[in-house]
């Protein structure tokens, strides 16, 4: 079997082109969706994950307020400043760039954040909405996992979905819209035992490990759909993803390509995020 690729860069390019839309409705009705960027410290890839993001926010019209912070910054400071973005009514968004330095606690930061505002959907209240089923803010990559599986109608009822991993940010909220979708899911982490024949059994494979090509093409199940959430730079400087991709592919029904698969959609799942923050200002929705 030949796979369909799930282009994420033409996912994301639907979606973006459907916010700029809902932007100029915001416009009109008062003011325009506000992203407030927190980026503490000089790591370089959080650096290039925050200019992506607020280089699409531009793109689509949603404003950025950049807040830039050294390294040295303390836990109380960053709480000032998450408290003082939650009581300014300009800002309908706020994410802060993980990972903290050490030394920050990142729990108390993130448990800062206004829920209302709380575009990444990490937040508690946001997680445990998203467990009952009423999710308000679903996490950006997990979101953008489900629309690359609607994009390429994919059968989640009933399916035996695998996801590797169960970081809070991907695996964990992921599993849970995978069960919401009426698929029959399996966590696997780095306990797992015998995890060939896990992914062999699997009809939907979501992989967000990081850890370059651990998951071999041939555990893959013929005609299984392959969600690669891994973005890992090989010492040659080529970015590979978790899973084997071109002995995947051959025989994968559907798959996402590294780069140029989940990367984009979970930019675009972001800004519609702080999109639907605006219009609930705005009571749009
Ligand atoms: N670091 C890596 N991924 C993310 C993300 O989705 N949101 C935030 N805030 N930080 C991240």
């Amino acid at each position: 079997m030949s796979a369909r690729i799930l282009d994420g860069k033409a996912c994301a390019t639907e979606l973006l082109q459907a916010a700029t839309g809902r932007v100029a409705q915001c416009v009109v009705r008062g003011a325009g969706p506000c992203l407030a960027v927190v980026l503490v410290g000089d790591d370089p890839a959080s650096q290039v994950y925050v200019r992506s993001k607020e280089r699409k926010a531009a793109e689509v019209g949603v404003a950025t307020r950049d807040h830039r912070l050294p390294a040295n910054t303390g836990t109380d400071e960053l709480l000032a400043l998450v408290r003082a973005l939650n009581d300014d009514p300009q800002v309908d968004g706020i994410l802060v760039q993980l990972p903290l330095p050490r030394g920050v606690d990142s729990e108390a930061v993130l448990r800062a954040i206004d829920p209302a505002k709380d575009v990444d959907g990490f937040h508690p209240e946001n997680l445990g909405l998203l467990m009952l089923g009423t999710p308000r803010f679903v996490a950006c990559t997990p979101q953008g996992c489900m629309r690359l599986l609607a994009m390429g109608e994919v059968k989640l009822a009933g399916a035996r979905a695998l996801v590797l991993g169960r970081s809070t940010i991907v695996g964990k909220p992921i599993a849970q819209l995978l069960v919401q979708a009426d698929a029959t899911v399996t966590v696997a982490h780095s306990r797992t035992q015998a995890l060939a024949e896990e992914v062999s059994r699997a009809d939907v494979v979501i992989a967000a490990i990081g850890r370059p090509e651990f998951i071999r093409g041939a555990w893959i199940k013929e005609g299984a759909a392959v969600i690669d959430v891994g973005i890992n730079r090989l010492a040659s400087g080529r970015l590979v993803g978790d899973v084997e991709y071109a002995a995947a592919a051959e025989r994968a029904s559907a798959i996402t390509p590294v780069p140029g698969g989940v990367g984009p959609m979970t930019i675009a799942c972001l800004l519609s995020n702080v999109i639907d923050a605006a219009e609930r200002r705005l009571g749009l929705r």
